[in-house]
């Protein structure tokens, strides 16, 4: 589908893999939690459930992450599945999100949800909970309705927390932060050599910067250098060091 995606939106002067990591979803997560931690970001659970439909119609999961016996699972489906993802093949195998249509958004979740042919234990639960297997067979009776709902949700999720105005900065390599602090790597934490009061209650995930660096930190000398930006400006690292690139 196509949806629009406003621009203007700036990369955080901080970077913490932790954080992110604490942040996501685990795949057999409960669905009250989930519909809680959508709600929580403003999030209908229709709307939580066009989003995953969408998103998980696409893809592949790898076989770490599927659990057969969690949830129920249709006895031919997991048969397939077992095919490539039994023996060696569980640590480095993956199976295709949607079997049938593997490259295409569509809207045959619903029917793949119902059917329990999902690799992963949150989208069959989406198919058992009393508040969200009305929604999904709502959704399979009007195909129509699925992809500018999916689009509308996809907007929405695109403006969430998103860093505009003076905060944060435009990055000249979209993977980089145009002054990184000096890493002496092992740390989840990155943070850039910016002015002090740009960093004043930004925050990444509604935490402030202080506080994700002295909580998650394994690495004092982040700590320190955090306090020194806070008392003077930094000198400002020229360059790209070699310890952040693609991390
Ligand atoms: C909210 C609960 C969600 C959970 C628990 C979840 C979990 C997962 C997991 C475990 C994988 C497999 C990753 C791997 O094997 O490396 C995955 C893949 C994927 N997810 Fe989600 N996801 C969620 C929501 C979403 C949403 C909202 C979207 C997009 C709108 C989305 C899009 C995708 C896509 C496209 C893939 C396939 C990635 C690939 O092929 O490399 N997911 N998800």
């Amino acid at each position: 589908p196509a949806y629009e995606v406003p621009t203007g939106r700036r990369d955080s002067l901080v970077s913490n893999r932790e954080e992110a990591d604490n942040n996501l979803p685990g795949p057999d997560i409960p669905i009250p939690k989930l519909t809680s931690e959508f709600l929580s970001r403003g999030f209908t659970p229709e709307e939580m459930v066009v989003l995953l439909a969408g998103g998980h119609s696409i893809g592949k999961v790898r076989c770490i992450f599927i659990e057969p016996d969690a949830t129920p699972m249709d006895p031919g489906y997991q048969a397939s599945i077992s095919k490539l993802c039994d023996g060696p093949n569980r640590d480095t195998g993956f199976v295709n999100m949607d079997e049938h249509n593997p490259n295409v958004i569509d809207s045959s979740y619903f029917a793949n949800v119902l059917a329990k042919k999902m690799p992963l234990t949150v989208d069959r639960l989406l198919g058992l909970d009393s508040k969200t297997t009305p929604i999904i067979k709502n959704m399979l009776n009007k195909p129509n309705d699925f992809m500018p709902t999916f689009a509308k949700a996809m907007e929405k999720l695109s403006v969430l927390k998103v860093i505009a105005g003076k905060d944060g900065e435009i990055r000249k390599s979209c993977s980089e932060f145009n002054n990184p602090m000096p890493s002496t790597g092992g740390s989840v934490i990155r943070i850039s050599s910016a002015n002090p009061e740009d960093l004043e209650g930004l925050s990444s995930g509604g935490t402030q910067v202080a506080g994700i660096v002295s909580q998650g930190t394994k690495d004092p000398w982040h700590v320190k250098t955090l306090k020194a930006a806070g008392a003077a400006h930094p000198k400002k690292v020229t360059g790209r060091h070699p310890k952040l690139r693609g991390a």
